[in-house]
């Protein structure tokens, strides 16, 4: 598909002005999934799988229509897949109905988002779950030979990104997850940054557990999944229960209906799931190669112009696979002030900060944080010059 066809689809960009770089916080909606979640409203604004009328049976077929798709888009079958609300929500339940007793390992990684990180510390505090950060190598990657070292401490679970969202870093999530199984460990990928920008294939990585956004894919914010292979269920037992989740109750006693439902309590965000499933078919439509073929085109231009910048500090050393985000600074310049600055001087839209991954962005030496501009596969050539020449912009006017 030509670039200005594909850029029609998204009405954010109509206005031809703005450069929008933070695509790893929040992806643009195109207007299919728009158009699915207000269909939601006008022809059908009831519940779901609730209600005895025609109405609310129609829209459980599509939720459930929703749900195929989703699976299949990672390889998996629809009763391994788990509505949440995003990712976060999606590590926090798992991480609340994991089988873990007082003194049980829990392994992480200091590349970990906040959301990979806080969930298992919270088990520390409150379940006294022992939690372990294998720490970066000096690119900010991982080290397979430290990795076995601190499989070997018994953990019960390894829970890593698959992709980190300061560097674009794409680690080896396959290696890594058979390398844990074979210590004896459970599996969680952390899948925000991955799955939409490159094939992501739960059966291949062979993990157990996996968690994901669909407002990172094109989706609407406030839709997430849990993916749970067949089988590992019977390490978790459900920690939030209410409507939807049980079959019968007796007495005081309670059974719970079938996987996935007993982790789907209460309403669900019904046109999010609906937008989702289109966001799925909008990716695929574009076809995950030619996202991951053209992110990486701009990533490259990116970042071997900044690199050849005497006046920019850039934390991405490697020229590898990455899932397009670039960490830099200006040289004696806050991130926040330059960050500011790319907004007013060029209508081009970057984070700055810690991106909610202050362990990872202290050990690559950023103490003040770094500026991150992410791209998808929307973005043009001609605005990642223009990034460029704002860049340089950027720093007369501030340095
Ligand atoms: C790697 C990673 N994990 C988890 C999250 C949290 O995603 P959400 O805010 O959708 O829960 C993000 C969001 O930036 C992320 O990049």
């Amino acid at each position: 598909m030509n670039i200005k066809r594909l850029r029609s689809f998204f009405p954010a960009l109509s206005d031809g002005k703005k450069i929008y770089f933070d695509n790893a916080a929040t992806s643009l909606t195109p207007k299919p999934v728009i158009d699915e979640v207000v269909s939601y409203y006008e022809k059908f604004g009831v519940n779901a799988g609730r209600g005895a009328y025609r109405l609310a049976f129609e829209l459980s077929m599509k939720l459930e229509e929703a749900r195929e798709n989703v699976a299949s888009f990672i390889n998996a079958s629809p009763e391994e897949i788990v509505f949440t609300f995003n990712t976060t929500d999606s590590i926090n339940k798992l991480a609340l109905s994991l089988d873990l007793k007082p003194e049980d390992r829990v392994l992480i990684t200091q590349i970990e988002h906040h959301s990979n990180l806080l969930p298992w510390k919270l088990l520390e505090k409150n379940k006294e779950v022992k939690v372990d950060v294998l720490p970066v190598n000096e690119e900010g990657g991982i080290d397979i030979d430290l990795l076995d070292k601190y499989l070997k401490n018994k953990s019960k679970m390894f829970a890593f990104t698959a992709a980190s969202n300061v560097l674009g870093t794409i680690l080896k999530a396959k290696e890594m997850s058979d390398l844990a199984h074979t210590n004896g460990a459970l599996v969680l990928i952390d899948a925000a940054q991955i799955v939409g920008h490159r094939k992501f294939d739960a059966r291949e990585v062979g993990c157990d557990f996996a968690a994901f956004s669909a407002h990172k894919m094109c989706g609407p914010p406030g839709v997430g999944v849990l993916y749970i292979k067949k089988g590992a269920e019977k390490h978790l037992s459900p920690a939030f229960l209410g409507g939807g989740t049980v079959k019968e109750i007796s007495g005081n006693q309670f059974f719970l209906r079938e996987h996935p439902y007993d982790f789907e309590p209460g309403t669900l965000n019904i046109p999010g799931i609906l937008g989702f499933n289109q966001a799925v078919k909008f990716v695929e439509n574009i076809g995950l190669d030619n996202i991951e073929r053209k992110i990486q085109n701009l990533y490259r231009f990116i970042i071997n112009e900044l690199s050849s910048n005497k006046n920019i500090l850039l934390y991405n050393n490697t020229l590898e696979e990455n899932v397009g985000i670039v960490s830099f600074n200006i040289k004696g310049v806050s991130p926040h002030q330059a960050a500011v600055a790319y907004d007013n001087l060029g209508n081009i839209m970057l984070r700055s900060g810690f991106h909610c991954a202050i362990p990872f962005v202290q050990a690559i030496g950023a103490k003040e944080g770094t500026i991150r501009a992410s791209v998808a596969f929307y973005n043009t050539i001609e605005e990642a010059e223009r990034f460029i020449e704002i860049t340089s912009e950027v720093i007369s006017a501030i340095k």
